[in-house]
């Protein structure tokens, strides 16, 4: 869940993430100084400790003459924590014997920062001029009195270079299964997943196992880190194979299905909750059907070939009725929370905007009482700019939510028609197939103009734009469901809709009941996306207009077995 989440999702994921290093970091030393104070020069790394900030030694590197070769062959290799302050100090000693014991030799300076700051460096490079170091008293005297004051003479310099250890980076990765295959008689399954790297010579090396999930079929297994290396040695594209089995108590687990994907692949995951189906190659080979059904496609790299090409246009529009200062109110603004209007809005448009190609997103507000006169409107700018009602990014698109909050007083009834109108009379001014257009509604009450609402949408059928709607709080949504027309189709005065442009989505079916909210918005993106792209496709079959990639023009629907991750973060 880039795009998705970006956001403040990753504190969800820190305490697992927390003693895990994000990932290994190599650091190479060069010294040098113009004046001949030393000759036998070694740098001695001490770390800080988390627990009760001690020094202590992580190690040394070889002497080197400072007048011939500044640059120190040793490197150290230091964990690196990127939530952390990671303090170094670099103590330098001028040898005089051979004795491993540093006091007996003279001390020449040190120099603090963190590893933080070389690692964010401009090329992860950083030079500290010698002036920065602080001079043992014993060396002083031999340092001329000049030597710090002298604006814009370089004296000598320390150079840090940190180079990111590739194969010890880590992944952070969430899946969740759908309608796996019942295992079990009494019961459902108990479904865990086996990982496994592909080796060079074409067998699979076990690397990694989830926890068993009980008694479900739509289990969502624990986040967990794993290092890129164990799951792929390094090599991005390599297959990792992934089996499905079934928990049983005597150890004779059986075997869902299994599917493929590599490191490369997996780490798109983050923002794309890509879908893999999961194959039972037995169950294919004895049944035509199941060999006939779904495809290996990903869902999104599908969807994404067709919607790349062409100019969505997404607008979203917010019911804003209630009292947002009641906390019992849906709109209700917690310092600590996102409210369910805005983690819907969230969910759902940093999903869209990734096809969105200019981001920029009409916003419309319905159900509110505008100032200064008070006249309810049905239709208005959530930025209260009617020349220009554009937010940029869903993050505008939230920004301009919670100011219209402040201003406007929401007011009921729920219309919806205005709104659909709206985003349809531009969506009659583009048939050429070049754009499509996707209106987010979100919205909590019943619907008080449910015919004109109809009549809207089959009006719309024949145009280029879906309509997602979203459905927060805990209210009967019995029109909305109507309006989605999987039942039956939609028709108003006895006329049907051309197609089915609607999605209805109940948040509160895809709350986490553990509170966690990167889930939440997952389950529910997943679902808005799921028809998409058939509303899409109809469109430009029903007008002849072929699709810029053909080769991807498999079925549509996604396959029923599935197994996506949640998030992937490396
Ligand atoms: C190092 O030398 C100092 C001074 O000669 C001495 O006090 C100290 O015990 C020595 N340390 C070690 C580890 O030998
Ligand atoms: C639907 O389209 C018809 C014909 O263009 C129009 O007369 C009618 O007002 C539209 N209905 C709505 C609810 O906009």
């Amino acid at each position: 869940m880039s795009g998705l989440l970006n956001m403040a999702s990753l504190a969800d994921f820190e305490p697992l993430a927390a003693g895990i290093p994000a990932t290994k970091v190599e650091i190479t030393l060069s010294f040098f100084m113009y004046l001949y104070i030393c000759f036998f020069v070694v740098c001695v790394l001490y770390t800080q400790t988390v627990a009760n900030r001690e020094w202590r030694e992580f190690g040394r590197t070889e002497v080197i003459d400072n007048t011939l070769n500044p640059d120190f062959v040793h490197k150290f290799i230091l964990d690196y924590f990127f939530e952390e302050r990671q303090n170094l100090r670099f103590d330098l000693y001028d040898l005089d014997s051979k004795s491993e014991n540093l006091s007996k030799h003279d001390f020449l300076g040190q120099m603090y920062c963190t590893l933080g700051e070389v690692v964010g460096s401009q090329g992860s490079r950083m030079e500290r001029s010698l002036n920065n170091i602080v001079w043992a008293s014993s060396v002083k005297h031999m340092v001329p009195s000049d030597f710090r004051g002298i604006p814009g003479k370089n004296c000598g310099t320390i150079i840090m270079k940190a180079e990111e250890l590739g194969n010890c980076r880590s992944v952070l990765m969430q899946f969740c299964g759908n309608k796996l295959d019942k295992k079990d008689f009494f019961g459902k399954s108990d479904p865990f997943l086996v990982f496994y790297r592909s080796n060079e010579d074409g067998t699979f090396t076990i690397c990694h196992k989830t926890e068993v999930v009980k008694n479900t079929l739509d289990p969502v297994w624990q986040a967990f880190k794993i290092p890129v290396r164990a799951l792929c040695n390094g090599d991005y594209d390599r297959a990792i194979k992934i089996e499905v089995y079934d928990w049983d108590r005597d150890g004779g687990h059986d075997y869902i299905g299994q599917f493929s994907t590599s490191y490369r692949e997996l780490s798109k995951g983050h923002s794309r909750f890509t879908v893999w189906e999961v194959l039972n190659p037995k169950k294919k080979k004895k049944k035509k059907k199941y060999l006939n059904s779904g495809t290996h496609e990903i869902l999104h790299s599908y969807s994404h070939s067709y919607l790349n090409d062409l100019l969505i246009n997404a607008f979203s529009a917010l019911f804003m009725a209630g009292n947002p200062s009641q906390p019992t109110s849906l709109h209700y603004m917690s310092p600590y929370h996102l409210n369910a209007y805005a983690l819907a809005l969230r969910a759902v448009g940093e999903i869209i905007q990734d096809y969105d190609s200019d981001k920029m997103f009409p916003a419309l507000g319905f159900g509110a009482k505008l100032p200064p006169d008070g006249r309810v409107s049905h239709e208005f700018p959530l930025n209260g700019n009617p020349e220009n009602p554009y937010c940029s990014g869903i993050e505008g698109v939230l920004e301009a939510y919670y100011q219209s909050l402040k201003s406007v007083r929401l007011y009921g009834p729920t219309y919806f028609s205005p709104v659909i109108n709206h985003v349809a009379r531009y969506a009659s001014l583009v048939k050429d197939g070049s754009e499509y257009f996707i209106l987010l509604i979100i919205s909590d009450g019943v619907i008080s103009d449910m015919a004109q609402t109809k009549e809207s949408i089959v009006n719309a059928s024949s145009l280029p734009m879906s309509i997602i709607i979203v459905g927060v709080g805990p209210a009967e949504f019995d029109e909305m469901i109507e309006l989605d027309g999987d039942e039956v189709r939609i028709s108003s005065r006895g006329r049907f809709a051309e197609r089915d442009i609607v999605q209805f989505v109940p948040f509160r079916d895809y709350i986490d009941r553990r509170g966690n909210h990167i889930l939440s918005m997952a389950r529910l993106a997943k679902d808005v996306l799921a028809e998409i792209p058939d509303q899409f496709l109809q469109y430009m079959r029903s007008r002849g207009i072929k699709p810029q990639h053909s080769s991807h023009s498999t079925s549509s629907k996604p396959p029923s077995t599935l197994v996506h991750p949640l998030q992937t973060q490396i």
